[in-house]
């Protein structure tokens, strides 16, 4: 690993525009269980495919706005990690560096990344149904229906998030293919980069030159492109890569 995270120093001590895409293996270290991984408590016997869907919304909005608001709950009450300041850090060593992200939990946000795009939209942005409204929770205060209804035209309001089937939002996604095509590194962090389009990511951004490192305790979609592969929780590993990066560039 030491070797490794060497390797993954230089790349990026000499790069000016870092591009670090992730996903849910990112929070871990906050206490957040990853997408793929079983739902605990009452909701053990839904499947987030299910749940996240317009099918399943249709199907009864109750229960998925009330499973919204069990991982609103759950997110409001965890911190970001020592991996999303590593991350924030990352901005005073490299000129440029994006945060791509296909999480909603707002973490990276909290952390104060300042150049953040959202592939998957964010659970505290809601809208509505019929006319598309976009909504904050402040929007919405003071209704008891669950879910509660547009302010401005009364239809069904729902977490502005993509679920299964949807497609991602134009501009958030046409600006992380170009980040990812003029990145001179490319940090995967935390994905199991299999969900497409997100999972192209990786791969368009090795065709224009990126090196890849590669940040997960497990093989992932991107692993076989990866130049570095540090195999570890982020939570401790980007921090050491960091430290290592901070005294390198602060020694120069
Ligand atoms: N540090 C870094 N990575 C970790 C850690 C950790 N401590 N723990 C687990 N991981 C890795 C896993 O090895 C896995 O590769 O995080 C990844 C989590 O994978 P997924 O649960 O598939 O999450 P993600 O890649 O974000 O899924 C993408 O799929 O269904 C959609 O919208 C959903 O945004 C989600 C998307």
């Amino acid at each position: 690993m030491r070797d490794s995270i060497e390797h993954a120093v230089d790349l990026l001590r000499q790069a000016d525009h870092v591009v670090v895409f992730t996903g849910a293996g990112v929070s871990k270290e906050s206490g957040l269980p990853t997408f793929r991984e079983a739902q605990e408590g009452l909701w053990a016997k839904y499947d987030p495919e299910e749940l996240a869907s317009m099918e399943g919304f249709r199907r009864d909005p109750e229960m998925v706005w009330a499973w919204y608001q069990h991982r609103r709950t759950l997110y409001g009450d965890v911190e970001p990690n020592p991996g999303h300041h590593a991350i924030v850090e990352l901005e005073e060593l490299v000129p440029r560096v994006v945060v791509v992200t296909q999480n909603v939990d707002d973490l990276h946000r909290r952390a104060g990344s300042t150049d953040l795009i959202e592939l998957h939209g964010n659970i505290y942005d809601f809208k509505c149904l019929d006319e598309g409204h976009r909504l904050k929770l402040a929007d919405l205060e003071g209704q008891a229906e669950t879910p509660p209804r547009c302010p401005h035209c009364g239809s069904l309001v729902r977490p502005d998030v993509v679920w299964f089937g949807e497609l991602l939002p134009a501009e958030a996604l046409d600006r992380a293919f170009w980040e990812s095509r003029q990145c001179d590194v490319m940090l995967v962090v935390g994905t199991s980069a299999v969900v497409q389009p997100a999972a192209t990511l990786p791969y368009e951004a090795a065709d224009h030159g990126a090196s890849i490192v590669e940040v997960n305790p497990n093989p992932s979609g991107a692993s076989h492109i990866a130049d570095v592969l540090l195999q570890g929780p982020s939570g401790e590993v980007l921090p050491r890569v960091l430290g290592e990066l901070r005294r390198q560039k602060g020694s120069l």
